[in-house]
């Protein structure tokens, strides 16, 4: 697919109407997409710098640009809830999502973390997708070609329980693991075996408890340094003059995320562990 330039058959793009309403076509050589102010032809768009406006048969401006990642992710089909964008953000910079990582994640769910991992290691990295359901694997597969226009070869979706993974599956360690389940915590011994030593895990939870079940089966492992635990808070602002302001809605609540290195084997976590109080 490509990110920049002029637009070209294949590209997936979003056309925004006088009212801001989005539509989004995918060009292709003579394909024609009908409005009720009339057709607009995807020869009329193809050839264009993004950024231009095309007219309908009637007269009605329609604004053209690709997809950007987040309008794919927000708008694609699902099985199951995606990460949300703003956490997506931290997984990738919080953990260390670099060039050339071989990164294992579960579940695969509808793909939409899927997508951000395979941009960030880039071909030289590989990703392992793990997911226990036949009809969530179907969702990320179809909605990690729609976006790459076709399965990377460096992506191994799997259909089966993290549990049963082992490093023969990866073949080798990874250097991160990044888990969307509703236990992770029962799976903490497969991650200890599957991660390099310094390789981080990260887990997106949606509840407290959830939450609390993930940080004490970490430390009770004994195999990872102390774990972090946050959540983030983004809230977007309206600005128009002195009526500036924040907006009245925000997603308050999506996931918490923990994040945690894993020790040497061997190696006890050199400082005491925070206990969980009853
Ligand atoms: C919330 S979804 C993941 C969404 C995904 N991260 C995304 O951004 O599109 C959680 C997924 O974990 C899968 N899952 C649950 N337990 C699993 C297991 N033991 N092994 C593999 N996948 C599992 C579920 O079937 C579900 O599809």
């Amino acid at each position: 697919m490509a990110y920049s330039g002029p637009f070209q058959p294949g590209d997936r793009v979003q056309l925004t109407d006088p009212k801001r309403r989005h539509h989004t076509i995918v060009l292709e050589d003579g394909g024609v997409f009908f409005t009720h102010k009339g057709e607009i032809h995807h020869d009329d768009i193809i050839g264009l710098d993004e950024g231009s406006v095309v007219l309908s048969q009637l007269g009605s401006e329609y604004l053209c640009f690709r997809h950007l990642y987040v309008d794919h992710v927000l708008s694609m089909p699902r099985g199951a809830a995606v990460v949300y964008p703003k956490d997506t953000a931290q997984i990738l910079v919080e953990g260390d999502i670099f060039p050339g990582a071989r990164v294992l994640e579960a579940g695969a769910g509808s793909g939409a973390l899927t997508i951000a991992l395979l941009r960030a290691v880039g071909e030289p990295g590989e990703v392992h997708s793990w997911e226990i359901r036949e009809d969530h694997l179907g969702f990320a597969r179809e909605n990690v070609a729609a976006y790459f226009g076709g399965e990377p070869d460096n992506w191994h979706p799997h259909l089966g329980d993290l549990g049963d993974v082992t490093v023969e599956d990866t073949g080798g360690q990874v250097d991160r693991v990044i888990l969307d389940m509703v236990e992770p915590w029962h799976f903490l011994d497969t991650v200890r075996d599957l991660l390099i030593p310094g390789g981080v895990l990260m887990t997106y939870v949606t509840t407290v408890p959830q939450l609390m079940n993930t940080m004490e089966g970490i430390r009770g492992t004994g195999s990872f340094a102390e774990p972090r635990a946050w959540e983030t808070l983004l809230r977007e602002w309206r600005v128009e003059g002195k009526a500036t302001r924040p907006e009245h809605r925000m997603n308050a609540h999506t996931a918490f995320l923990v994040w945690a290195r894993r020790l040497a084997d061997g190696v006890t976590p050199p400082h005491p562990q925070r206990r969980a109080r009853r």
